[in-house]
């Protein structure tokens, strides 16, 4: 059974920019997270249908920053070193920043949101425009056979039932393959208190011990895990394989430590997520408070970076355009629209980071250390940032939030 833990309220689709008309039909649901008792997975209570969330307008590029970009080649070059994949599956390949690093004739894709689905098949790499369930494994199966390396990146969080996706990754590897997967962290987001992790999209926030329960179930297991503490604001990037799979070693330190992190922070039992719902409704408080004081003090505040994550502080926070008056951000698909749900205007870095800003909350904090490096000028004038994340604070100099993971890999 699933027990509640926090309630964040009436929330949009995290990353549905609106325009002017689509104001009046815009979609709310109940954001409120829980713990599944048997298998200690944290989810939403009530969730969205995915094809509300992933169609053919879906703005999200995985290449849209020089941090991602980064990750995707690093990551590419270290899985082909690791393992020399003769037949690669990607999960969720969403504009083929990491798809691209691989052979066209033996690699193929999946992808709901057929708008990105379009551009690989363009790039010469077949996209099956379909949400990944047991029917498109068995397909891939009968046209391409077992696959050596199966990679999701952000998109098993995203799949309701968890137990089928996993079964049909199992259905399509190789006896010698290995599935790679990687997903926001949830010990990272508990360290953090960044809440904001909680989202339509992020219907899941997985711990290793709740991986671990769920595999359980089916003939996968984890064979190793990489904590990345400067990806999406704390990312675990878990390494799968067949439990015969003998050509693939288990590295059993590395998980054991993992998991008695886990079990050291309680992240097991509820009374964690008790406490966790308590620091949450605090800084909601400490946030409202902080950037309210400063709007009284007649200073020009604006968000920085048109975040899914900043949709549910905003949201539940209750910051409109009262305080912040819009957004700066530098995807060309979010600008001149509305975010969801407060309504607060998107504009462009060239149109509204002006020299009058005296105030920018972190909407994307994940990049605080490439954004407040980038902003020294800001800085320098007496402009500062806001932040929630560890806690609710103002950083008025170059800064990196603070590692919520025990160990770092190195890209
Ligand atoms: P993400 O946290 O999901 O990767 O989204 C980051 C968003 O922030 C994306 O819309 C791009 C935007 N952004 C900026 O506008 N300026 C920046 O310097 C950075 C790093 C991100």
């Amino acid at each position: 059974m699933k027990k509640e833990f926090i309630d964040l309220g009436k929330q949009p689709i995290a990353n549905r920019f609106l325009n002017e008309d689509e104001l009046e039909n815009e979609f709310f649901y109940n954001l409120k997270m829980g713990l599944d008792e048997e298998t200690l997975l944290v989810s939403q209570m009530e969730t969205v249908e995915a094809s509300d969330m992933f169609n053919e307008n879906y703005v999200y590029h995985s290449s849209g920053t020089e941090t991602m970009r980064n990750h995707f080649n690093s990551t590419a070059e270290r899985l082909n070193l690791l393992f020399s994949p003769d037949r690669v599956l990607e999960i969720g390949s969403n504009d083929g920043v990491f798809i691209k690093h691989f052979n066209k004739d033996t690699t193929v894709a999946v992808e709901p949101c057929s708008n990105f689905a379009k551009i690989t098949n363009e790039m010469g790499y077949q996209t099956y425009d379909e949400f990944w369930n047991y029917d498109t494994s068995d397909k891939i199966l009968k046209e391409h056979g077992k696959q050596d390396l199966i990679y999701a990146a952000n998109c098993m969080c995203h799949i309701h039932d968890i137990e089928q996706a996993f079964l049909s990754v199992e259905n399509v590897l190789s006896d010698n393959g290995v599935f790679v997967f990687e997903d926001p962290s949830l010990m990272a987001a508990y360290l953090r208190n960044s809440y904001d992790q909680f989202y339509d999209e992020h219907v899941h926030l997985f711990t290793i011990t709740a991986l671990n329960n769920i595999l359980k179930k089916t003939n996968l297991e984890i064979c190793g895990v990489d904590q990345i503490n400067h990806i999406h604001g704390g990312t675990n990037r878990v390494f799968v394989k067949l439990k015969n799979n003998k050509k693939v070693s288990k590295d059993e330190n590395n998980i054991n430590t993992v998991l008695a992190d886990e079990e050291l922070l309680d992240l097991n039992k509820m009374i964690a997520y008790e406490f966790w719902a308590e620091n949450i409704q605090n800084s909601k408080m400490f946030l409202y408070d902080l950037l309210a004081s400063l709007k009284k003090r007649d200073l020009k505040l604006v968000s920085y970076g048109a975040t899914s994550k900043s949709t549910t502080i905003f949201n539940y926070c209750n910051i409109g355009t009262d305080i912040i008056d819009y957004i700066v951000d530098t995807t060309p698909a979010k600008q001149g629209k509305l975010s969801p749900g407060m309504h607060i205007p998107v504009v462009s870095y060239e149109e509204g980071w002006t020299e009058d800003v005296r105030g920018a909350f972190l909407g994307a904090w994940n990049y605080s250390d490439f954004i407040t490096e980038k902003e020294k000028a800001f800085l320098g004038r007496g402009g500062f940032f806001i932040t929630h994340v560890p806690e609710v604070d103002i950083v008025t100099k170059p800064t990196c939030i603070p590692c919520g993971a025990n160990k770092e890999v190195e890209e």
